[in-house]
């Protein structure tokens, strides 16, 4: 009987073990990244890894030649548009959104919210950082709740 008891025991820990990892790394893996991006760009790659430090997450990359067709089968809209296209928890993040604006986002959840955009590339967003020059730019949260201006950056 003890010695069961004990075996039974011994069996149970490394499933208790195995429990406890797969509910560590559940809440920090809880979204899925997966970036959209043409082969031929490069400050892609530069803003996922801004993505991957700034959440402690990983990024999946997608390479795709047509990233108009990335982008019309996600519904960006074609002022908002930029290089690279994510998609994360049913999210839309388009271009070089900063990651604490996704991190606002996924923890917020604004009714009506299908993604965040920043258009274009300016220079200073994350991924575009070019000898300290900047360009004054917005994060706009676009959906069916129409369009609000999420954060301004200057
Ligand atoms: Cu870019
Ligand atoms: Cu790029």
């Amino acid at each position: 009987m003890i010695f069961t008891a004990i075996r039974e025991g011994r069996n149970l820990l490394p499933l208790i073990g195995a429990m406890l990892l797969a509910a560590c790394t559940g809440a920090a893996q809880a979204a899925s990244y997966t970036m959209y991006r043409d082969p031929q760009c490069g400050c892609c790659e530069t803003w996922a890894e801004h993505v991957r430090e700034g959440l402690s997450t990983e990024v999946a990359v997608q390479e795709s030649a047509d990233m108009a067709a990335v982008k019309d089968g996600h519904a960006v809209p074609d002022d908002l548009r930029s290089c690279h296209t994510m998609v994360v928890d049913g999210y839309v993040i388009e271009g070089h959104v900063p990651a604490a604006d996704i991190a606002r986002l996924l923890r917020e959840r604004p009714d009506g919210v299908q993604g965040l955009a920043v258009a274009g590339m300016p220079l200073g967003s994350p991924g575009m950082e070019m000898n300290g020059q900047t360009q004054p730019y917005q994060v706009i949260a676009f959906g069916r709740a129409g369009r609000t201006v999420f954060s301004t950056y200057n």
